[in-house]
């Protein structure tokens, strides 16, 4: 049997640091009320003419080096992001000239939030089918770019940064099962409208977000796929070592790990100290917890995302 193994972790996050005390200059808010709704305590954001490219470069030469791995075994790049840096080309051939990788395909998917399950699922499909050896996978979005920062209801939660995961190609077991899903009835509930159409940007330029109609689709979503991943595996909550959940609110995260029967000491948790980075914040998390040796080799860990679509999806993968 074929798998893909995680070989390598990587991830950066911009230097600036916007807190709660920053942002009650900014909008009528607290830090008393961020904290209690959300978890979040700070989240980076880009500097002035940073972007999504530079970020995903970033994190893709974290993970390159973590290892020493020669980038050239490198020969497919999959992008999750909905904040690339043009229409076209794609985020993704940007970062492929960048690390001077000649030649080998490259290309961007977006599935907002859970753009890095949807990546991480899309690298493992050419793994396992034999077309490709090696896959670099980055999560990445400059979400700050559309957050209206008068805003309260979205300012507070969302952050900038990347993260990026190399695949190879193993007789041992890697990723197990993936699991997609998408229902794009729920477009009303969070979006970026925006568009460009005859030279102008028409409809919203920022996000628009009804939080309490995500937040209980998320909780719901998030408890059924990863109940349907460990069913298809066979094994149960007990037999995982860590949950690494979408890092949205953290009460999402709890009521999803209490949904699951999962104690909150086996679940990764960030978003105090990145909120909310789309597709980034499930690699951001995961990186974060190799490296401070939570996540060990041989453990049983399940990702997990949520997001606009709306979209949601697992992966159980065996580190
Ligand atoms: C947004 C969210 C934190 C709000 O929490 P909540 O428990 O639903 O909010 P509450 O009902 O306690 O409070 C709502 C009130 O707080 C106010 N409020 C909203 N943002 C605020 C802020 N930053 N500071 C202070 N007050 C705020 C609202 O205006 C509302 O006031 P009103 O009752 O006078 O109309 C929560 O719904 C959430 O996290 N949803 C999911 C969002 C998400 O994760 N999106 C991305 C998914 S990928």
């Amino acid at each position: 049997m074929q798998y893909s193994k995680i070989v390598a972790t990587g991830s950066y996050l911009p230097e600036k640091i916007l807190s709660n005390h920053d942002l009650e200059k900014l909008v009528d808010t607290s830090d008393e009320w961020i904290t209690s709704r959300s978890g979040i305590k700070q989240r980076h954001i880009v500097a002035d003419g940073e972007k999504t490219s530079d970020m995903a470069y970033h994190a893709a030469l974290s993970a390159i080096n973590s290892s020493n791995f020669d980038k050239f075994n490198i020969d497919i790049i999959v992008m999750a992001t909905s904040s690339p840096d043009m229409i076209f080309p794609s985020t993704a051939c940007l970062l492929q000239n960048r690390l001077g990788l000649t030649h080998i395909p490259a290309f961007d998917l977006q599935a907002a939030c859970t753009g890095f399950l949807y990546a991480i699922t899309t690298a493992d499909a050419y793994i396992k089918s034999g077309m490709y050896k090696t896959a670099l996978v980055v999560g990445v979005d400059t979400i700050s770019r559309f957050i209206d920062y008068t805003d309260r209801n979205t300012c507070v939660l969302f952050g900038d940064g990347a993260g990026a995961v190399i695949l190879q190609a193993s007789e041992e077991p890697g990723i197990l099962i993936n699991e997609l899903h998408a229902d794009g009835s729920g477009d009303w509930a969070l979006n970026v409208s925006g568009h460009m159409y005859n030279g102008q940007i028409k409809s919203n330029p920022y996000m628009f977000m009804d939080g309490k109609a995500v937040f209980k689709m998320a909780v719901k979503n998030l408890s059924a796929v990863a109940t349907s991943v460990l069913n298809k595996a066979g094994y149960t909550n007990e037999d995982l070592d860590w949950l690494v959940p979408h890092q949205a609110n953290i009460r999402i995260i709890e009521a999803t790990a209490d949904h699951l029967n999962i104690p909150m000491d086996k679940v990764i948790v960030t978003v105090d100290m990145h909120g909310n980075t789309s597709a980034a914040s499930v690699p951001l998390a995961l990186d974060d917890a190799i490296k401070n040796q939570k996540i060990k080799r041989g453990d049983l860990i399940m990702l997990e995302g949520v997001g606009a679509g709306y979209t949601w999806g697992a992966s159980l993968i065996r580190y």
